[in-house]
């Protein structure tokens, strides 16, 4: 394509010119001020599917319990999930965890992205994330921000059936802008970019470093790209089970191997409850919430049960945990909202 030729033949002005700009703009965040390899490793899984200012208060309660690779290596993994609770997809804590074990037991860590990638739950874009702030290795990364950004630059009409196949047809272009002086600098500026100025609606193109060098704003028309064909979403209905007993609150346990939710309490589905959802659903309603879980907008209706209505067989996961020792237990997080919303409610 012509404008992603062109954008090539002016790569070093244009990465001189991010990397200007960054260095004044970029937002002081506490893995870049003193940066130091776990830093990085700790705030690229949280920042998985995580947004900055989400993982702000955990990242700083993470560093004071597990300060380093060695202190992480060490902890029991209940800690470990515990730390990480209300931060969704436990499965990136566990793997987390096993990536600090299998450091300590190296003699130094890897220093290229190949060298990241064979870590557990070290996916393309994180590996080069780390080799390059890291160890400053030469690999582009490319997410959801820089798919953005470079089909904006390139005013590149390409229809994209999902982000994943964006990404790997931007890859060689990110990797022909990237700088060899400075990649993770490089790579922090271009996710800076589409962080706080090349956003999805209403991109603040008076105010980017590089509009000269963008084609769609010279086109009057940034937003239309990238054109990403709109994920179809599926409705669903949970019915859930809200059953005091004594003083105990019925909770189910998700198996310590679930990606999603590994080892997290939650309160059961009526399925799991052992119970019709139909007949749930006529208990009296203690509260309704909607959520979005990737193509599932959900709603949800927490129903009060009767205990003795409930088969809380052997091997059903369910558990009696004492309403004083809530705070002890693994909730998910909007179910540890939900559970404190009801509490208060009755109170
Ligand atoms: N998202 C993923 N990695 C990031 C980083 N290092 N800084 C800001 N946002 C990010």
């Amino acid at each position: 394509m012509a404008e992603t030729a062109r954008l090539i033949s002016r790569a070093a002005d244009f990465r001189a010119t991010l990397h200007a700009w960054y260095r004044g703009a970029a937002r002081p965040l506490p893995w870049r001020t003193a940066p130091s390899l776990y830093k990085t490793v700790v705030s690229e899984f949280m920042l998985q599917q995580t947004q900055v200012k989400t993982v702000l208060p955990y990242f700083a309660r993470w560093l004071e319990t597990l300060p380093d690779f060695a202190a992480l290596a060490a902890a029991p993994e209940a800690q470990v999930l515990k730390l990480w609770e209300g931060l969704g997809y436990y499965s990136r804590a566990r793997n987390l965890h096993r990536l600090a074990q299998a450091i300590v037991a190296m003699p130094t860590p890897p220093r290229t992205p190949e060298g990241w990638r064979e870590l557990p739950g070290v996916g393309p874009y994180t590996a080069a994330a780390i080799a390059s702030i890291a160890c400053n290795s030469p690999a582009a990364v490319v997410d959801g921000n820089v798919v953005r950004i470079l089909a904006r630059l390139t005013a590149d009409d390409r229809a994209f059936k999902d982000g994943a196949t964006a990404a790997k047809a931007f890859a060689e272009l990110a990797q022909a802008l990237i700088s060899a002086e400075h990649p993770g600098d490089h790579n922090q500026a271009m996710m800076e970019l589409g962080a706080t100025v090349c956003v999805r609606q209403n991109p603040l193109c008076t105010v980017c470093p590089v509009f000269a060098f963008c084609a769609a704003r010279q086109a009057g028309d940034p937003e239309r790209y990238p054109r990403l064909a709109a994920k179809p979403t599926v409705a669903v209905s949970v019915t859930r089970v809200w059953c005091e007993h004594r003083g105990r609150l019925l909770l189910h346990r998700a198996d310590a191997g679930a990606r999603r939710l590994a080892a997290q309490h939650e309160l059961p589905t009526a399925e799991q409850a052992g119970l019709a959802p139909a007949a749930v659903a006529k208990g009296e309603l203690l509260a309704q919430r909607k959520r979005g879980i990737t193509k599932y907008r959900i709603t949800e209706s927490i129903h009060r049960a009767a205990p003795k209505a409930v088969r809380d067989n052997p091997g059903s996961g369910l558990v009696w945990v004492p309403l004083a020792e809530l705070d002890t237990i693994t909730l998910s997080g909007p179910h540890r909202r939900w559970v404190g919303e009801i509490l208060r409610a009755q109170a």
